[in-house]
């Protein structure tokens, strides 16, 4: 049944995922002070984190089911130490295969996100609880919020910097409610619990919020056992399904929802949004499709690659405007987090390459400058891939992109890989420090920098 349901029988250990720097690590390495090419800015304090998929037994059935591996860069005064830990999950701990797992919304792989909030640090993955570790990256245990969690929650989260509330969401493939919202006060309590109604379970992976409001994307990649049936896949695109943006209050319920139809599409990563008067603006990394041929198939050629574009949803007259924004095909976008919710000018992502024939990251780093219409590129060089690009402050009020992106690349010819520190105002210069991992760090997923200032 499990082989069945998620059409594993096309892979083997030569699957993408498992292929170059896709490939796990075995190690879990504590080294005190990193090889530095360039220099470290003093005023960077704090820790960088970020997770991924990373099999422990060098195998998995989907880039998805790997385990959770956390990646700590510690800067501290111009010297950067290293640590890498699994987070240690009976998903981990029995060498679980997903199926199982799926049983217990404990056992998660926690391998997609990492966030910080009310001092508690949350390994996240979208079909379990969040799973607590500590501040050197050491698994604490599944996180419920006090037994008030009683579902999956999204591995996107969002924390208001103007409330410190953290918000979130989980949705449910085969089970109503099949969308839920929740909203935890600044001391990390969890305040509200609201059941959404949407027509049919859909993968939900991340979602927006504003100011007053939160924008769920009731997206058609839809999941159904008689999909899973007849296909051998769970998820499917159903464009005919439609595609609708749902806004709510932040404190509002899901009778205040309103919905807007967009043109059917797939967003894995927006931005940002907030509000413009009376309309509420998103920057979302969207594409035409996603997921056309069933599970496995993450990426199915330049239809199912994302680019910038634009949402204006105008809440008076119940429309939403959609404008392409740019051309080059990119993800795994991030803003200034001081900014989340909240009108940005700048914004970064990563390039992919479309004419790989799976996800493949591109070379380049981009910085958007949205007021002025403007894309920078960071060129990485030959043979060099990067990751998300997660912006840190030069100090806590300094302005938007007075500070510093930062980037895990990977150099292929040397098989190595290295933490990029980029001068946000100087973006198209080489980085101002290139800090080498000891041992090489996998293509992830997310990462969260945490201020120690
Ligand atoms: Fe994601």
């Amino acid at each position: 049944m499990s082989q069945n349901l998620f059409d594993t029988s096309k892979v083997d250990e030569t699957a993408w995922h498992l292929q170059g720097n896709w490939a796990p690590v075995k190690e879990e390495v504590t080294v005190d002070s990193l090889e530095v090419k360039g220099e470290v800015p003093k005023e960077i304090n704090g820790l960088y984190v970020r997770n991924g998929m990373n099999p422990r037994s060098g195998y998995s059935d989907h880039w998805f089911f790997g385990n959770g591996m956390l990646h700590g860069f510690n800067f501290e005064n111009g010297k950067v130490s290293y640590k890498n830990r699994y987070v240690k999950t009976p998903y981990y701990e029995k060498d679980m295969d997903i199926m199982s797992s799926f049983g217990d919304l404990s056992s998660s792989p926690a391998n997609t996100h990492i966030v910080e909030h009310a001092g508690k640090y949350l390994a996240l993955e979208e079909a379990h609880l969040p799973w607590e570790v500590d501040d050197q990256l050491e698994t604490k245990g599944a996180y419920d919020f006090g037994g008030k969690l009683k579902g999956a929650m999204t591995a996107h989260p969002r924390i208001c910097p103007k409330t410190g509330e953290l918000l979130f969401f989980s949705y449910s493939s085969f089970a109503e409610p099949y969308l839920t919202y929740y909203r935890v006060n600044p001391e990390g309590k969890l305040i509200q619990i609201e059941p959404i109604e949407i027509p049919r379970a859909v993968m939900m992976h991340d979602w927006n919020i504003t100011e007053n409001h939160v924008v769920f994307m009731d997206l058609p990649i839809i999941s159904d056992m008689n999909l899973a049936i007849e296909t051998g896949s769970p998820f499917g695109f159903k464009p005919e399904c439609g595609a609708r943006l749902g806004v709510m209050p932040r404190n509002g319920s899901n009778a205040d929802v309103r919905w807007f139809e967009v043109d059917p599409c797939y967003v894995f990563h927006p931005l940002n949004s907030y509000e413009e008067g009376n309309n509420i603006v998103l920057y979302v990394c969207k594409q035409q499709e996603a997921m056309v041929g069933g599970f496995q198939d993450i990426y199915g050629g330049d239809t199912t690659v994302a680019r910038l574009w634009k949402w204006t949803i105008d809440l008076d007259l119940g429309v939403v405007k959609e404008e392409q924004i740019d051309d080059a095909p990119c993800d795994f976008p991030r803003v200034d987090d001081r900014r989340t919710g909240l009108k940005n000018d700048y914004g970064y992502c990563t390039t992919l390459d479309t004419k790989a024939d799976s996800l493949t990251i591109g070379r380049y780093l981009l910085k958007y400058d949205l007021t002025n219409n403007k894309r920078l590129t960071h060129d990485l060089g030959e043979n060099v891939t990067g990751g998300e690009a997660v912006f840190v402050p030069r100090s806590s009020d300094s302005k938007e992109d007075d500070g510093w992106a930062i980037s895990m690349a990977y150099e292929a010819e040397t098989d190595r890989s290295k933490l990029l520190v980029i001068n946000s105002q100087d973006f198209e210069s080489s980085p101002v420090a290139e800090i080498y991992a000891p041992q090489r760090v996998p293509n992830g997923a997310h990462g969260s920098w945490v201020s120690k200032d």
